[in-house]
């Protein structure tokens, strides 16, 4: 008892180091040395804080992700303060749909980035109303299979395990190939593993930074390959970034974009300072109206064995006072390669470089779009950026439409649009007989 008295007592008594190391280091702050040590590093501090800003404003590629909720719903009263998403599905459970293409036509759909399955890890992904088990095996190979396990049901791609080349289900250790899907071994079980011990596996390829899988509604093996660009897959071109968007429409309102010259000379021509919503985009401002956007065009399809692909060479301009000053002039050429993918090549004083666009369905109306970019090192990396930002904005002006749009089967067109009718015949080859239908009782916009 007495030692704990006379601890307590010292303790009382005793002053904190803390203290003098706190008068110490105020004595250091106000000496005159200090104070002038200070002012004399503050430019340089500053000076870093800046550089670290720009770098990352500038350099570090793009990363602009904008799901269903966060574009393209300008139409919504802003004084209405319920959650986004119950306003969305509000307004698109009334919404016409009009007479729907089938909603999954047959071709190549990317259905990851490459970067974002490593080696032995599996992720999921969920197209065309499916769910899927993207895994990496330890040779690098990606495969693809359906997540679902055909034993009892578990989804292999939460908590799944890579094993070699199979995917290990996290239920009951059933182990599936990669390579066909079968099943490699059983771990409970006494006998030969069934011959019907089989996982749906999809068709699939790695390609340009992306994974791909073939989506066939009879079942037919892949029709025509998806174009390698070298410059990628050397590592010569630099990675610029990319944005992903999801879209409330039906996939073929995305590529007949490209087909559509007349929205180009309208709903593009407000400068892209005046912002991705429609309603800023086509206010009167006069001092961002002394510039515009201009197009000009052409979409054509190509012939057999191409037959798969259409091509828009097009040419793009920012003029100042009704076209008498061109900012810049660019022509690009963009390559419609199957259903869902796009290959927009250019070639400029400054460098060359890829958009690569892929549309791939998530469920019948709603769309993943991914944009990436890449150009040659010449290509000054935060003008890249600020390209593909401009491109982001263009888009998102299109979403607003197409979140909104009904799908005109019979389109009132004049002879000015007639490649749009070009298109729809061209794309009308994606569809086949076991194509599946939208079913109105079931499905809609919701998500
Ligand atoms: S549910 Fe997959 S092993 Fe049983
Ligand atoms: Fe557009």
């Amino acid at each position: 008892m007495t030692i704990i008295v006379s601890l307590v007592s010292y303790l009382t008594t005793m002053s904190w180091p803390g203290d003098r190391w706190t008068l110490a280091a105020r004595d250091a702050l106000s000496a005159p040395w200090t104070v002038e040590l200070l002012w004399t590093l503050l430019p340089y501090a500053l000076g870093l804080l800046l550089a670290a800003v720009l770098y990352r404003h500038a350099f570090i590629p793009l990363d602009r992700v904008r799901r269903v909720t966060e574009i393209g719903w300008g139409c919504i009263a802003a004084d209405d303060k319920r959650p986004i998403a119950e306003r969305i599905r509000e307004i698109q459970r009334p919404r016409k749909i009009g007479q729907l293409p089938p909603v999954y036509p047959n071709g190549w759909f990317a259905v990851t980035e490459s970067r974002k399955v490593k080696v032995e890890q599996v992720i999921q992904v969920q197209v065309f109303g499916e769910t899927l088990a993207v895994f990496r095996s330890k040779d690098g190979t990606a495969h693809v299979t359906d997540a679902y396990c055909p034993h009892m049901g578990a989804n292999m791609a939460v908590g799944g395990v890579v094993k070699g080349d199979c995917l290990e289900c996290p239920f009951h250790g059933w182990l599936f190939r990669g390579s066909d899907g079968s099943c490699a071994h059983i771990p409970y079980s006494s006998k030969a593993v069934p011959k019907t011990a089989n996982v749906k596996r999809w068709e699939s390829r790695e390609v340009n930074g992306r994974i791909y899988v073939w989506y066939d509604a009879e079942g037919r093996l892949p029709q025509w390959h998806i174009p390698e660009i070298g410059h990628i897959t050397r590592g010569e071109w630099s990675y610029r970034g990319r944005t992903y968007h999801e879209v409330l429409a039906h996939i073929q309102e995305i590529p007949e974009n490209g087909a559509d010259m007349a929205h180009l000379g309208h709903l593009h021509v407000p400068n892209i300072l005046k912002g991705n919503d429609l309603r800023d985009a086509f206010a009167n401002n006069q001092a961002m109206d002394l510039a515009e956007h201009a197009w000009n065009g052409e979409w054509r399809a190509r012939e057999s064995p191409e037959s798969h692909m259409a091509e828009l060479v097009m040419t793009h301009s920012l003029s100042f006072i009704g076209g008498k000053f061109k900012l810049f002039k660019m022509t690009v050429r963009a390559e419609q390669i199957g259903p869902g993918i796009v290959h927009l090549h250019f070639d400029t004083g400054l460098g060359a470089g890829i958009l690569i666009q892929t549309v791939t369905p998530i469920e019948p109306l709603r769309q993943k779009i991914v944009h990436e970019f890449y150009t040659s090192s010449t290509f000054f990396a935060p003008y890249a950026k600020f390209v593909l930002l401009c491109e982001a904005y263009h888009l998102e002006r299109d979403i607003m439409i197409w979140n909104s749009k009904v799908y005109q089967s019979q389109p009132l067109l004049v002879a000015e649009d007639r490649q749009i009718l070009k298109f729809r015949r061209w794309y009308n080859q994606f569809y086949s007989e076991n194509s599946p239908k939208f079913n109105f009782r079931k499905e809609s916009f919701e998500w």
